[in-house]
């Protein structure tokens, strides 16, 4: 194993950052930033020539008899954010390293610290500037970030990034998904400025109580100096609160939001308690953190979120989680999704299917698009690529995993609409398995015990064609069973065998449908009983509505999928052509039959619900 690999995986086993990689900031999207998008210069490297030829050096020849066998300034470019498969014809297959290198002048300024700053890259991404090593990142869906105060140069700088999506059996996800592979800086680059001392993650959630009116949480400062204060500034109801910060740079925060605590002066804002975040009303309230110089403001929502039995309740009502999965996928153009414009499309189309509820399958969405949803009233299952067959035995995979996780809740703890945090799909059952998701799921509580932790299984089995059994022991650990199910398409079974289908689950909790759906390309017509037609996948999406209406602990539903997406998979030509025709919508935006089948049925329960 090569020396940078066994460093990779210590420092995965020790479940620090990597090498060079600073504890994630999670306030970035709060903060005035540079940004480092734009062109980038790159060379494809598929032999990963770059390290022994040192490519990090940016190195030019000094004299005519000098041998430099790279020249980013003449190299190929490539747009940043954005995956590569999908800029180039020619890149559309290619997995492997990618280099990547950018200039950018800088200021620097006195008191000022500087990190820099990647939204995710995938998968394997090494960092260099001005030469200089900063550290490397593994996982390509979560943020990650490098202290650069030492290293960047006031003036010039030159940054060279080397991307590797190359699939591994150790890594997370594994070698085979059924969606695609892009690779890149798949998200935005930026430089951040920060006083010495600064807010480097918070949490304020609404308390669990009956009144829903007192704030909990917490504040963390980056190189706390003793004596200091946090103070919390909600403008709209009144809050103007301190708390100490101890000596681990933390600080306790307890607020009574209600009407009493906030006295005369501001007696008119106080007659509105504060509202709580729902679908309906997703109310953000502006809530300013400031320490020591440093100051952020963020839009933050308050609700709670718990199960009692079988049922899911928001704010201590019951829901039904009217939902719908959807990938990263960038509608019309095709490619991995980063922009708020994209996202904004895809929860559009949502909300117009009646939905108050997304599945972000299956790996951690763009921070927009988490934060769309808080805006836009849909709530959100959060999930880890802990996908279909893993190297369960291997402590690096485990702890490869825990750090996405870790990250994702860091980045996405405030959101009021992340409702439930998922450690996994499909994942075959075994003993290395469930112990690695027990793990999982103990771990993702101590970093987060306000929200639900679910999975999604398809170990279903059917005893009789009339009988359906969920036994699978993951869901010990889970405080909401996932089911993927595709009776009607995989399998033996036909759409209409659903309605006389009867379900058991070993675990009585609530259950969510995670997936259940069949192929059709927008415009492909027939009869109901012929695949790829829009009739069969109507059809199909009738008989399962019929079918699951009949499982008493059903407490939402996501079906597979909002709109078709590219999977290395799908080869058949004419029909799938590289992708997966699952979606409601076309790529193009094109509403198939089923949409409107699943829509009237989230319209009629979303009446249902306003009733009760
Ligand atoms: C699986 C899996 C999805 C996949 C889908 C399908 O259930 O979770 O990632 O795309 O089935 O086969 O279309």
């Amino acid at each position: 194993m090569k020396l940078s690999d066994l460093l990779i995986v210590i420092a995965i086993f020790l479940s620090v950052p990597l090498l060079g990689e600073t504890p994630l900031i999670a306030t970035v999207s709060a903060r005035n930033t540079i940004s480092l998008d734009g062109v980038w210069n790159t060379i494809i490297d598929p032999y990963e020539t770059g390290l022994s030829s040192h490519f990090y050096e940016n190195a030019k020849p000094k004299t005519k008899s000098d041998l430099i066998e790279y020249d980013f300034d003449r190299s190929p470019k490539l747009k940043v954010p954005g995956d590569w498969n999908s800029q180039r014809d020619s890149l559309l297959f290619y997995e492997g390293p990618m280099w990547y290198q950018r200039y950018f002048s800088y200021q620097k300024h006195e008191h000022t610290r500087t990190f820099l700053y990647f939204g995710a890259a995938n998968y394997l991404t090494r960092v260099w500037l001005n030469g200089t090593k900063l550290g490397e990142h593994v996982g390509g869906f979560t943020p990650f970030n490098f202290e650069i105060t030492d290293q960047v140069s006031d003036g010039e700088n030159s940054v060279v990034v080397e991307v590797d999506n190359t699939r591994r059996a150790d890594g997370v996800p594994s070698i085979h998904t059924d969606w695609w592979n892009y690779g890149g800086l798949t998200r935005s680059v930026e430089l951040m400025q920060v006083p010495e001392t600064f807010v480097e993650d918070y949490s304020l959630q609404l308390a669990n109580d009956n009144k829903r009116q007192n704030l909990k949480g917490w504040a963390r400062l980056n190189h706390a100096l003793a004596g200091l204060e946090v103070s919390i500034e909600i403008p709209e109801v009144g809050v103007h609160y301190k708390a100490p910060v101890g000596p681990n740079g933390l600080a306790d925060l307890s607020i009574d939001a209600s009407a009493l605590a906030c006295g005369k002066k501001i007696a008119a804002h106080c007659a509105a308690p504060l509202q709580v975040w729902t679908p309906e009303n997703p109310k953000l309230y502006r809530v300013s953190i400031s320490a020591e110089g440093d100051r952020i403001a963020d839009e933050i929502g308050f609700r709670t979120v718990e199960t009692r039995g079988t049922q899911i309740l928001l704010n201590g009502r019951p829901i039904f989680l009217r939902g719908i999965c959807l990938h990263e996928e960038a509608p019309f153009r095709g490619g991995r999704a980063f922009s708020e414009e994209d996202d904004r499309t895809l929860l559009t189309w949502a909300k117009e299917l009646g939905a108050n509820f997304v599945r972000l399958a299956h790996y951690p969405h763009n921070e927009a698009m988490v934060r769309l949803a808080d805006q836009m009233g849909l709530l959100v299952w959060d999930e880890v690529p802990v996908y279909w067959e893993m190297d369960f035995q291997n402590p690096g995979t485990l702890e490869n995993a825990k750090a996405q996780l870790r990250d994702v809740i860091a980045r996405d703890h405030n959101r009021a609409a992340v409702a439930l945090w998922s450690l996994s799909n499909e994942t075959p059952i075994s003993a290395a398995r469930n112990a690695f998701l027990k793990s999982m799921a103990e771990y993702a509580r101590q970093l987060d015990d306000t929200r639900l932790i679910t999975s999604a299984s398809d170990k279903a089995e059917h005893p009789d064609d009339q009988h359906v059994a969920l036994n699978d022991p993951l869901g010990e650990y889970l405080d909401v069973i996932g089911l993927n199910e595709y009776v009607g398409w995989y399998g033996k079974y036909r759409p209409e065998d659903a309605d006389k289908m009867q379900w058991t689950f070993k675990y009585s909790k609530p259950v969510i449908i995670s997936e259940f759906g069949g192929g059709a390309p927008y415009g492909m017509h027939g009869d109901k009983d012929t695949r790829f037609t829009e009739e069969y996948q109507a059809n199909l999406y009738q008989q399962q509505i019929g079918m699951l209406q009949k499982i008493p602990a059903l407490a939402g539903m996501t079906p597979w999928i909002l709109m078709d997406f590219r999977s290395p998979r799908r080869t058949l030509v004419g029909i799938q052509d590289y992708y997966n025709r699952k979606g409601l919508i076309s790529d193009r935006g094109q509403r198939k039959q089923a949409f409107y089948v699943l829509q009237n049925f989230y319209r009629e329960k979303a009446a249902e619900n306003a009733g009760k």
